[in-house]
């Protein structure tokens, strides 16, 4: 069976000192933890995060990665710079880039591609909205938002991480159901599978409103292969609750 994998999202929270505490008490916590962990910090920190982590095998992730490989791209972070500051994942196409930045599924495909081509994992986020759900949309629109990663040609398919995140679970306590999450991770399972023979092997994350108190049930689902943590990740025994549940 797979180690499960715990992926904090930082969001645009942090500053030295906070990260200080945070990613010490982090390291100590998890020494003994049977699961894969990942931060993923605002883009100022990972050279901090990588100091700071030294001896653990905390993994350090980024929040978005541009699609482009470097150039005239004023205010993008390119995968190759990541990697040289030790980042091994990247998220992309969270809700609150497409939400807020108008992040397209082919901008999301091309980022995933960018970061493989480079050595940095893409955490691929699909999700539906209150309303989408509310109209019976859920399966169409998460299917629709895998598909264009699937389709962008010359990647391995089977070398990504997905993120399961409802955005009416994010930030607002409201959890889905394991039975709700299970159902979405099964489809996009059967999806990826449909794409590659190798796609069991790709982590399918559930986020929006994992907690220390929810995160067993979820966890305990069968195609639910870790968390994707927005709140519980800045505050380091909620977090390290999550990944015991996890190990
Ligand atoms: O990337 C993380 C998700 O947006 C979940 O955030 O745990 O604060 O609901 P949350």
């Amino acid at each position: 069976m797979k180690q499960k994998l715990i992926a904090g999202n930082w969001k645009m929270n942090g500053s030295l000192e906070a990260n200080d505490a945070l990613v010490r008490a982090v390291a100590a916590g998890m020494q003994d933890a049977k699961c894969d962990v990942a931060l993923c910090v605002p883009a100022p920190y990972p050279a901090q995060v990588q100091m700071l982590k030294a001896g653990s095998k905390l993994d350090i992730g980024a929040q978005d990665v541009s699609q482009h490989a470097g150039g005239a791209f004023t205010g993008e972070v390119s995968a190759p710079m990541l990697r040289e500051f030790g980042v091994r994942y990247a998220i992309v196409g969270h809700s609150e880039r497409r939400q807020y930045h108008g992040e397209t599924d082919a901008v999301v495909a091309e980022k995933a591609k960018t970061a493989l081509a480079h050595g940095v994992t893409p955490i691929v986020c699909v999700g539906e909205t209150l309303a989408q759900r509310e109209a019976g949309q859920t399966e169409e629109v998460v299917k629709r938002q895998m598909a264009a990663v699937i389709h962008v040609n010359g990647h391995c398919i089977s070398e990504i991480v997905v993120a399961y995140e409802p955005v009416w679970a994010i930030g607002t306590g409201k959890t889905a159901t394991p039975a709700q999450a299970a159902e979405v991770h099964a489809l996009l399972r059967k999806q990826l599978l449909a794409a590659s023979a190798h796609a069991g092997r790709v982590p399918i994350l559930y986020g929006g409103s994992m907690n220390a108190a929810n995160a067993a049930s979820l966890l305990a689902q069968p195609d639910i292969d870790g968390g994707l943590i927005g709140g519980a990740s800045l505050k380091a025994p909620d977090f390290l609750q999550i990944i015991a549940a996890a190990s």
